[in-house]
């Protein structure tokens, strides 16, 4: 399955406040298992819908949302007040290259990412060199299965090509949490990066 590129003229679908009830921020948080103090990239943050909770929940620590569009970016950043704003590095990539040394990143979140770079290895690889040895990639992205929300299944991955997608990058997947389950239509998949 070749990967659908995400639209920007979507964007005001993803500031559905309905999102936030399916997919809570605070599951999100749970997930990414944070003390605080870490550095995390959000990898295709758009409009900053997690961006900005997660770096709520870092009072010590750091965001740093990347995306490809910087319209979507401009969005995210017109959210931040000066608290947010310390704490939030906001990175248009070109070529999929983030200004980060390898290993910055204690936790990566791809939060219905996959979908679109699951077929595009040097974003791919971008992930996994950010994530220092140890830290969690925590995965979200919508299930294969009839949903009245997100795109249509045959344009997102089954589980078990998102788990192979996430070894086949030499992560270890601690815990799979199937649609449905934890979350009513999305896959949760954390992994990680060996030391
Ligand atoms: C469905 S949106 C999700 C946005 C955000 N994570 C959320 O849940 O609100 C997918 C995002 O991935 C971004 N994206 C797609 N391919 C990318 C790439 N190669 N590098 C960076 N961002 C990418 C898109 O621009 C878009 O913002």
């Amino acid at each position: 399955m070749m990967a659908e590129k995400f639209d920007p003229g979507n964007a005001h679908k993803l500031e559905d406040p309905q999102r936030l009830v399916e997919l809570p921020p605070a599951t999100v948080v749970d997930l990414l298992q944070l003390e605080g103090a870490e550095t995390v990239v959000d990898y295709g943050a758009g409009t900053g819908m997690y961006s900005v909770p997660l770096a709520r929940a870092l009072p010590h620590g750091h965001v740093v949302a990347v995306d490809a569009y910087a319209e979507l970016l401009q969005r995210l950043q017109a959210k931040l007040d000066d608290a947010l704003r310390a704490r939030v590095q906001v990175v248009h990539t070109e070529a999929d290259r983030v200004p980060l040394a390898d290993g910055a990143a204690d936790r990566v979140l791809l939060i219905t990412v996959l979908h679109h770079i699951h077929d595009e290895p040097q974003a791919l690889n971008e992930v996994v060199r950010l994530l220092r040895p140890g830290g969690l990639l925590v995965c979200i992205d919508f299930g294969h299965m009839d949903r009245p929300v997100g795109p249509p299944k045959d344009h997102v991955l089954t589980t078990a090509a998102a788990r192979a997608v996430l070894a086949g990058l030499g992560l270890r997947e601690l815990a799979v949490h199937e649609p449905g389950t934890l979350l009513r239509y999305h896959l949760a998949i954390v992994s990680e990066k060996p030391a």
